[in-house]
């Protein structure tokens, strides 16, 4: 059965930046045999962020928002689904209202307040982040990164793209801030490496999917490393006192990769193989190197 990927477009604009790169991840992951449930949060009926009602936080409801309004057929939709790409444009300095409220529900329903499971999540899905801005494409990074931590953490494991230096008119000259902004430079640019931007996140969704696939039953699973916790499959470790370098047996990472990690797990045995107590041996057949 094919796979399903749900794209959501937080931005409000048809045919424009954001907009363009979701259609052409979207294509790229149906290249590849996926089918696709897009969202426009913009068109969407009513809805809120989270308004901490804690209905999420009760054992019969955990893990699903119990707010229902417009956004509730996106969280369902995620929730059954085998990956997320979601874009928004930059609006000062963040991501848009919209993208926030989904992002509090997403987020929210799957933390819980439990120091063991702080994570309830049970569909760990990929999940593409696009976001376009006016300002250049590192501007954002760090909050981009934040982004892709949490996410991370609570939905899956996010690859990030951002385009920056934006195309935000066709005729900047008509606006009373023309001396802001070089208009013919952005249409330069608009013309000469957006193409090639539309063509990344082409690929980017084309292998979101195949990343997809070495989820099915197996031995392949998903591990992360956050912070000196592991989580398999989205479920976190407990008992383990990790040591990166002793973890990684086979293939260190380096230092600066020691807080965000995602590899293929092979073979697991709790035979303190590595010298740690109580620790897991991994035998590591490949690092999933884009996002290494
Ligand atoms: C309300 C608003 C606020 C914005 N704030 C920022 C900002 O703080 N930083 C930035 O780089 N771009 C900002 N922009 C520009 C957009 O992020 C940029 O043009 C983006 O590519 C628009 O996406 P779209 O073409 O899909 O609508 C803002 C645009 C709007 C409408």
């Amino acid at each position: 059965m094919g796979k399903k990927i749900v794209v959501v477009n937080a931005g409000p604009r048809k045919g424009w930046n954001t907009d363009t790169l979701l259609t052409e991840a979207s294509k790229g992951a149906e290249s590849t045999g996926a089918e696709i449930e897009r969202f426009d949060l913009f068109r969407l009926e009513k809805y809120t962020g989270c308004i901490s009602c804690f209905g999420c936080k009760k054992e019969k409801f955990k893990g699903h928002c119990i707010c229902k309004d417009g956004l509730t057929p996106v969280l369902d939709a995620i929730r059954k689904s085998d990956g997320l790409i979601i874009g928004s444009p930059n609006y000062l300095g963040d991501l848009t209202a919209s993208f926030r409220a989904l992002y509090e529900r997403l987020v929210f329903q799957n933390l819980t307040y439990n120091a063991d499971t702080p994570c309830c999540n049970q569909n760990v899905i990929p999940v593409l982040l696009i976001m376009t801005s006016n300002a250049s494409d590192t501007a954002y990074l760090d909050k981009m990164k934040n982004y892709q931590q949490v996410l991370t953490m609570f939905v899956g494991p996010t690859e990030l793209f951002i385009s920056g230096d934006t195309l935000q008119l066709k005729a900047y000259s008509k606006t009373d801030w023309p001396w802001y902004f070089d208009g013919e430079a952005k249409l330069k640019r608009h013309e000469t490496v957006f193409p090639q931007e539309c063509k990344r996140v082409y690929e980017m969704g084309s292998t979101l999917i195949k990343l997809v696939s070495k989820k099915l039953p197996g031995t392949s699973r998903f591990i992360r490393l956050m912070g000196g916790v592991l989580f398999v499959d989205g479920d976190l470790q407990t008992g383990l006192e990790l040591d990166h370098g002793s973890i990684l047996v086979d293939n260190d990472l380096p230092d600066e990769l020691s807080h965000h990690a995602f590899v293929e797990l092979g073979d697991i045995s709790r035979d303190g193989g590595c010298g740690v107590p109580e620790a897991y041996h991994f035998c590591i057949h490949q690092k999933h190197d884009r996002f290494l």
